[in-house]
């Protein structure tokens, strides 16, 4: 589409802001149907904006935005498989691993690898855990190799089928992910090698981090059974053959993946083996279908009644008409306690960028800050800068309507808390009698996210949701969510630091800044092993 068109767009929403700038959200509720109006329901989810500081005609001037950046365009894209990721020239093509048979998402031959790949995992998910062999499976991934499964583990952790398997009790799931290998360290601390399978999950299989707690894991396999015992303790998930045959993963113990999934949309993959594992293949299943239904909803729905592109227009909205860079997400459901750490890879490594796919400068505010803890927990934490602090942020609260553990009267107290806050942040609190210190300004924009359950099924739609409010705002705003070159500098030169802080002697080449950190690491560290 014509540049002057989404220069047009852009000057009509920020008349749209002016005329709204003071008005208060709570008065849009003079018009009684205006929860009705501003309420969008899809997979098992309903999204309530009506507490967002739009009208009708600002939404409609959001539209016009996304039909000016080509959005409808770019969504048939992404389905078609078309090399969207522009600067690494391929597909982004997540949406084809949760595909049913016959969906043809991505063309036939996707389709049959990505079945019959998903097939043989699944099998071999089963088979470990039901097998009654293994009683701890660990998880050595970063990033999107940990950040999906790890959160989803946890989230479902209802669903992993009671404590055994027949005969046999089911493996205990565990992710590590850190460098310093102390979540290693402390499950080998009382965990059997002769029960414990190790599964390596990297795409690259060159990560560092992932490296050295696989190369620690299997000198402990090598060490505390023997080096012939490697190939059946551990399995693995790369595009990276040959990394995996140095390593010695055996054929039948190892995984495909594609160079067309993102590692932060690749947990529907074989990346999801572990999840599969400690849920079972049923499970994994129904979050693929739910997932896929999120997938058919963006796909086909008119935008009025797109939810992830209501949710991504509103976000638009928020951080460049509104002037609020941060999105806090809340779920009042603690078993989601690692959702805002998911979508925080998701969302700013995919739209933390500053420059258009043509590699200008982007003309308006990209990814959000998003951050976030269980709300309940939060409110008696960092709620207070919320609602009286000068930062100011979009607010996400996530809300199930029946518990996650069997506790209904728990959860109504959740609930109630969750549209308490809602209310609080609407309307705040003014007027006569109230002193300074108590007056809380309100009109804090919120979108409530309300689900039946926290099941597979309903799970796999929320994350589909957020993956596609991000592409949704990254056609907005012209850039690439589908690289992230902010991550390798720094890895780059993480691998010339470490051979300097294992030198005898600091050379005279070493830059002035790092020179004096060499010193003083060395200083108190005696010998660098
Ligand atoms: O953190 C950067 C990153 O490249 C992520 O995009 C990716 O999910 C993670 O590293 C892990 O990469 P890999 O799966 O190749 O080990």
């Amino acid at each position: 589409m014509a540049e002057s068109a989404l220069e047009t767009a852009w000057a009509a929403l920020a008349q749209h802001r002016a005329r709204l700038a003071t008005q208060r959200t709570a008065d849009f509720f003079e018009d009684p149907q205006r929860f009705e109006r501003c309420s969008v329901s899809a997979a098992g989810l309903l999204l309530d904006y009506s507490r967002q500081p739009v009208d009708a005609a600002a939404l409609a001037a959001l539209g016009e935005l996304a039909d000016a950046a080509g959005l409808a365009d770019a969504i048939a894209a992404m389905f078609r498989g078309e090399a969207i990721n522009t600067t690494e020239g391929r597909a982004a093509l997540h949406v084809a691993l949760r595909q049913p048979r016959g969906a043809q998402i991505g063309g036939a031959a996707i389709e049959a690898e990505v079945l019959a790949e998903r097939t043989r995992m699944l099998a071999f998910a089963e088979s470990i855990r039901r097998g009654g062999r293994f009683d701890t499976v660990i998880n050595i991934g970063i990033g999107g190799s940990d950040l999906g499964p790890a959160m989803a583990a946890q989230a479902l952790r209802h669903f992993r089928g009671g404590a055994s398997a027949g005969a046999h009790r089911l493996p205990a799931v565990h992710f590590v992910a850190n460098v310093d290998g102390c979540a290693l360290s402390d499950l080998l601390e009382t965990a059997d090698p002769a029960r414990t399978l190790f599964i390596v999950c990297s795409k690259t299989f060159t990560t560092q981090e992932t490296l050295a707690n696989a190369r620690t894991a299997r000198a402990w396999i090598a060490g505390r059974l023997s080096e012939a015992a490697v190939p059946t303790h551990f399995a693995a998930v790369s595009v990276n053959a040959a990394a995996m045959d140095a390593f010695g993963i055996h054929p039948d113990q190892r995984f495909r993946m594609w160079d067309w999934v993102g590692g932060r949309y690749s947990m529907w993959s074989s990346i999801g083996v572990s999840l599969a594992i400690a849920i079972g293949a049923a499970n994994f299943e129904a979050l693929l279908a739910g997932a896929h239904a999120m997938d058919r909803h963006f796909r086909e729905a008119p935008f009025g009644e797109n939810l992830p592109v209501r949710m991504a227009l509103l976000g638009v909205w928020n951080i460049d008409l509104v002037g609020l860079p941060t999105l806090a997400v809340l779920p009042y459901d603690s078993r989601l306690a690692r959702f805002p750490a998911f979508l925080q890879q998701l969302d700013m490594e995919s739209n933390g960028k500053r420059v258009t796919r043509d590699g200008g400068p982007v003309a308006h505010g990209t990814a959000p800050v998003v951050w976030g803890e269980p709300g309940n927990e939060a409110q008696h934490s960092f709620f207070q800068m919320l609602h009286q602090g000068k930062p100011r942020a979009a607010i996400d609260l996530l809300v199930g309507m029946q518990s996650s553990c069997g506790r209904e009267d728990h959860q109504t107290l959740a609930i109630a808390n969750a549209l308490a806050q809602a209310e609080a942040f609407l309307h705040g609190r003014r007027g006569e009698g109230v002193t300074p210190h108590q007056v809380h300004e309100g009109d804090r924009p919120v979108s409530l996210l309300l689900f039946d359950r926290l099941d597979p099924a309903t799970l796999g739609a929320l994350v589909a949701l957020y993956e596609h409010k991000v592409y949704a705002q990254s056609v907005i705003w012209g850039i690439n969510a589908f690289d992230q070159f902010g991550v390798d500098l720094g890895k780059q030169i993480a691998t010339t630091v470490l051979p300097l802080l294992q030198a005898e002697t600091i050379e005279a080449t070493v830059s002035p800044s790092l020179r004096g950190l060499l010193g003083a690491v060395r200083a108190r560290r005696g010998g660098v092993p």
